[in-house]
């Protein structure tokens, strides 16, 4: 038997271009590049899944000797509700004591994953730490946190496309667009 989908019938309405993402992602490995031009180990870490992309993109701009490594934590499931449970699937391959951490994520929702992410991994005294994350929805906010490298302050909507899924679908867009449902259907 087909499995059913679990997502209401929606559309998705552009947000930010492909344009508009690959000139934002060129200017801030401009900044990431000056803050870390000293550096002697530079990880770029991403938080799977929704940062791959972003990741991808980035790190082919960056002009610096980078390794690169994945963590993955789970902080949603398939629904548009965050919960507050960070648990981590998958850890780092690197032990990055004394190493610079440039530590990517798709967005900045409630804070609650990149708090207790970075929490976790400054206890594994790394030289430096920094934030990066492509979109940041501040108006959302439980915990206070701020990446010191952001792509694009965004209203609340919930957004897919350029790495960042609903419901595991629409990772594959090449831009960023809100999800609108559409009520009274399916
Ligand atoms: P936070 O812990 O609430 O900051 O959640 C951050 C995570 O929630 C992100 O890494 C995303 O995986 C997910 N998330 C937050 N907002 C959205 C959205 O608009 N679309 C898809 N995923 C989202
Ligand atoms: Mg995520």
């Amino acid at each position: 038997m087909k499995k059913p989908e679990n997502r209401p019938p929606y559309e998705i309405d552009p947000l930010l271009s492909q344009k508009a993402i690959a000139a934002r992602v060129e200017a801030m490995a401009r900044e990431i590049e000056a803050h870390f031009a000293d550096t002697e180990r530079l990880i770029v870490a991403g938080l799977l899944r929704g940062s791959f992309i972003f990741m991808a993109d980035l790190v082919r701009e960056l002009r610096l000797p980078v390794e690169v490594d994945f963590l993955e934590v789970s902080s949603y499931g398939d629904a548009m509700t965050s919960s507050r449970n960070v648990r981590i699937l998958k850890d780092l391959r690197c032990d990055i004591a004394g190493c610079d951490v440039l530590l990517v994520e798709d967005i900045i929702d409630t804070g609650h994953t990149l708090t207790h992410v970075r929490e976790m991994l400054k206890a594994r005294t790394p030289h430096r730490m920094e934030l990066c994350t492509l979109l940041d929805k501040p108006s959302r906010r439980e915990v206070e946190i701020s990446a010191l490298f952001t792509g694009f302050t965004i209203p609340d909507a919930f957004v897919v496309g350029y790495g960042i899924d609903y419901a595991q679908r629409n990772r594959n867009l090449p831009y960023v667009g809100t999800v609108r449902l559409l009520e009274g259907e399916g």
